[in-house]
């Protein structure tokens, strides 16, 4: 089984440098709750180091947005629509484990990470691509 924590690779280089180091800064805010979430830390500390992800992420988008409006990235609508709905999932999340409907979970956990290194390795890499192209 692949671990839960994210190890940065070559795979999630999309050769545009702003967007590279915002994913590595991603990662390890992404790390760094995983380490609270294995060292079975205080809810309330899960969440601080969640909401801090969850504000990461918010930026991040913003700055990706921007950067493909500013090269003219053809596929730029779709992309923000799946910006939109990941957002859409983790705020859900987020908004449930306040209520204290739902625990943390495995399964929360591999969503997490599945939709992190996807979504980095194979759309944000088509920005690269793009922009490189031009
Ligand atoms: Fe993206
Ligand atoms: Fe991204």
């Amino acid at each position: 089984m692949d671990s839960i924590i994210i190890e940065w690779n070559d795979n999630f280089n999309t050769n545009v440098v702003k967007i590279d180091e915002q994913h590595q800064i991603l990662i390890e805010l992404y790390n760094k709750f995983i380490f609270a979430y294995l060292q079975d830390k205080e809810l309330e500390i899960l969440y601080e180091v969640f909401s801090e992800l969850l504000n990461y992420t918010k930026f991040h988008f913003n700055e990706e947005e921007g950067i493909m409006t500013s090269i003219n990235y053809p596929d730029i609508e779709s992309h923000k629509i799946l910006h939109k709905d990941l957002l859409s999932s983790v705020n859900t999340l987020f908004e449930e484990f306040k209520l204290g409907n739902t625990k943390i979970s495995v399964e929360v956990v591999n969503f997490l990470r599945d939709w992190l290194m996807n979504h980095i390795a194979i759309e944000d890499k088509r920005i690269g691509v793009f922009a490189n192209s031009n």
